[in-house]
């Protein structure tokens, strides 16, 4: 039980000095622990959060423009000393050079041991602020402010953090927890509508591992850029309910989960490298998840266990977030790219399933000729699937 007695991923009010007192907390129970605070108006608290003199910013073009007044006009009212570092826009920023220039932007600076870091972004601005944070001098104070629902639904907990090389995403990093992670709901009104639906991909992903009324908010349009502060501010919080209580029993991923969410990543990647990433993350993990839902039915089946049948909820999912259809049809052509899952442990390749919502798995006894007969279910729903309008969710 932390300081404001909230438990473990649980969620409560806590009206705070300096926010709309709106704001709900989840804890990440692990040592230390730390809140996310979930609600409008929540980056004013980034002084409460940050105990330092010196705060660097890391923000990309379009995000400072927009929210960067907000977090520096906070801090500076607390006397801090604000520095901000701009970087471009888009995934190309989340490189070595880049980290490097940043790193040494804060040893000019004069920055410290104790001084710190807001990560104001997306992902990708999250991931190369966190690394930063994670590395300038063994480690200082960060705080991640996600402002793009995929951000606030996935990557902004857990404390992965780190940069692309040419040879593969991700492949340098750090875990490095925040010190806390301030979600203000109203930067989801700033994003485009398609940019929104990806985020909801991950989001209906916690809702399939964890929470069914957050799945059927999904499903119902309930979670959506127009939505009132209330509505985006609780469902965004049961989503980092599910992400917090699976980092805090496998914060470094030893176990298996933290690996289950992973739901619907194998095809996911697959499909953004065999496109040359034509479709957006969020777009391939939707259809990931309906690949997940056929290979479960048809796995699980076979292995003669009690299933609840999903792929009707996940074609639904589809409906409603409306992906573009990724242009591979041929198991022959993904398979190489699916080969090169960092979840395979000696050669053998691992799937997360999904017998019944709420209830996944890590299996690594999947025949080859059943994620071909998987494959053309899927293919079969997305020529079906792949034209229709979005919202179209019934
Ligand atoms: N994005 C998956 C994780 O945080 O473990």
């Amino acid at each position: 039980v932390s300081a404001d007695g909230a438990t473990p991923g649980g969620a409560q009010h806590v009206p705070t000095r300096g926010s709309t007192g709106d704001a709900v907390t989840v804890h990440v129970d692990v040592r230390p622990p730390y809140p996310v605070r979930i609600g409008p108006g929540v980056l004013v608290e980034a002084p409460r959060w940050t105990p330092s003199r010196r705060v660097a910013v890391i923000s990309d073009g379009h995000v400072d423009l927009l929210h960067g007044d907000a977090v520096a006009t906070a801090l500076e009212a607390d006397d801090r000393r604000v520095v901000r570092l701009v970087v471009p826009p888009g995934e190309a920023s989340k490189r070595v050079p880049v980290w490097h220039d940043l790193l040494r932007r804060l040893a000019r600076e004069g920055f410290g041991r104790d001084d710190a870091v807001v990560a104001l972004g997306g992902g990708v601005v999250g991931d190369l602020a966190g690394f930063v944070a994670a590395s300038y001098m063994r480690g200082v104070p960060v705080v991640q402010a996600p402002t793009s629902l995929l951000a606030m639904a996935d990557a902004a907990i857990g404390g992965k953090t780190g940069v692309n090389l040419s040879e593969g995403k991700n492949l340098v990093g750090a875990f490095w927890q925040p010190r806390a992670v301030l979600m203000d709901v109203t930067s989801l009104r700033t994003l485009p509508h398609e940019r929104f639906a990806h985020g909801l991909a991950e989001v209906a992903k916690h809702g399939l591992l964890a929470d069914r009324a957050l799945l059927q908010a999904v499903l119902d349009g309930e979670l959506a850029p127009d939505a009132d502060d209330e509505a985006l501010t609780r469902w965004v919080a049961a989503s980092a309910r599910v992400k917090a209580t699976v980092v805090a029993r496998d914060e470094r991923e030893s176990g298996t989960a933290r690996a289950t969410l992973n739901l619907g990543h194998t095809v996911a990647h697959a499909l953004e490298s065999a496109t040359d990433h034509a479709i957006e993350h969020g777009e391939a993990v939707t259809w990931g998840l309906l690949y997940a839902a056929h290979l479960s039915h048809l796995h699980h089946e076979a292995l003669g266990e009690a299933t609840e049948d999903w792929r009707e909820l996940a074609r639904r999912l589809v409906r409603r977030l409306a992906p573009r259809p990724p242009d591979v049809h041929d198991w022959g052509a993904l398979a190489p790219f699916v080969a090169r899952d960092k979840k395979a442990r000696d050669g053998r390749r691992r799937w997360v399933t999904l017998p019944s919502p709420g209830d996944p798995r890590v299996v690594d006894d999947v025949p080859p000729e059943r994620e071909n007969d998987a494959w053309e279910a899927f293919v079969a729903d997305v020529r079906t699937l792949g034209d229709v309008e979005e919202g179209d969710g019934t």
